[in-house]
């Protein structure tokens, strides 16, 4: 496995594989790895000749500061989990070599895709995201990109900042993986307490309940419902849960109108916040 920290050299790598007519699989990441990247590595191992793997906790994302100061970073067990796993390029940017002139996200218009939910409740947050991407992408020309559905907010995002920008890479969902009692993993997850990590997969358990209950419930009794199945289970505080077009996010007030609908949940436990989606139909 070779780490790169170049921009430049990253760039290089991935465009001599390519001319050898060789595939690239690229999963961006912002490291404290668990069992959830690792799929999306699996994943990209099974249908490329090559995988790249990159690491950057990219501070234009985060709308809370205490949350980036927070967030994880495990860099040396990372490293371990990649190798093992059978990585064959990290790529691990410094904050200058991502954003050379300034700290700052570019301007994006998607739409309503970011008008709702974590675009609502984040300001900024996928301005950040689709920045730092598109500049990954520049550095790792990949074949296939890899997204878990975990974030399906942001698949949906970053498949239209490809279109948008014209980009040749084909954006490939992976599905959500969970720990053995159902709570979604999440590099969150590390910072939860004791007692909180024993009630966190209380989120899972109810919008599984949902799947079951949408087919004899309204829209807003399952939203009634899922109030207070959380809200009854202190320090948990529900932030949202919406029913969405699983295409394109557009709010669900009759479940029979839509192809596909999905349940979308964020809960704070303790100051961590949780979030978790599954598919009704
Ligand atoms: P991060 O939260 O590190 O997640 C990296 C990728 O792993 C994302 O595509 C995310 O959806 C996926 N992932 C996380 N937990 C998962 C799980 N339990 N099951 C399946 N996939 C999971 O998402 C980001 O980083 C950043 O926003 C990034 C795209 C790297 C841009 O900075």
């Amino acid at each position: 496995m070779e780490i790169i920290r170049s921009f430049l050299r990253m760039q290089e790598k991935t465009a001599s594989i390519k001319n050898a007519g060789q595939t690239i699989g690229f999963v961006p990441t912002m490291g404290a790895l668990h069992l959830g990247h690792l799929a999306l590595l699996e994943q990209s191992k099974t249908e490329n000749d090559f995988s790249v793997v990159s690491i950057f906790v990219n501070p234009t994302q985060f709308n809370n500061p205490e949350d980036l100061i927070n967030y994880p970073r495990t860099i040396d067990s990372d490293l371990e989990k990649l190798e093992t796993a059978g990585c064959d390029f990290v790529f691990l940017p410094s904050v200058d070599e991502m954003y050379p002139t300034e700290v700052v996200s570019e301007k994006w218009n998607f739409g309503f895709l970011e008008m709702v939910m974590e675009g609502k409740n984040r300001p900024g947050h996928f301005q950040g995201v689709a920045t730092v991407v598109k500049r990954l992408f520049e550095a790792v020309p990949s074949h296939k990109a890899y997204f878990g559905m975990k974030d399906y907010q942001q698949l949906l995002i970053i498949k239209e900042m490809v279109k948008q920008l014209g980009l040749d890479i084909k954006i490939v969902p992976v599905s959500i993986v969970r720990e053995a009692d159902g709570l979604a993993m999440s590099s969150r997850n590390l910072r939860l307490s004791a007692k909180n990590r024993q009630i966190a997969p209380h989120i899972y358990q109810t919008i599984k309940q949902v799947v079951t209950l949408a087919k004899q419930l309204s829209v807003e009794e399952l939203k009634q419902f899922v109030n207070e199945q959380i809200n009854q289970k202190p320090p948990m505080v529900l932030e949202y849960f919406e029913l969405a077009d699983g295409a394109d996010l557009q709010p669900v007030t009759n479940i029979v109108d839509h192809q596909s609908v999905m349940a979308f949940i964020v809960v704070d436990l303790g100051g961590v916040r949780l979030i978790d989606n599954i598919s009704i139909f």
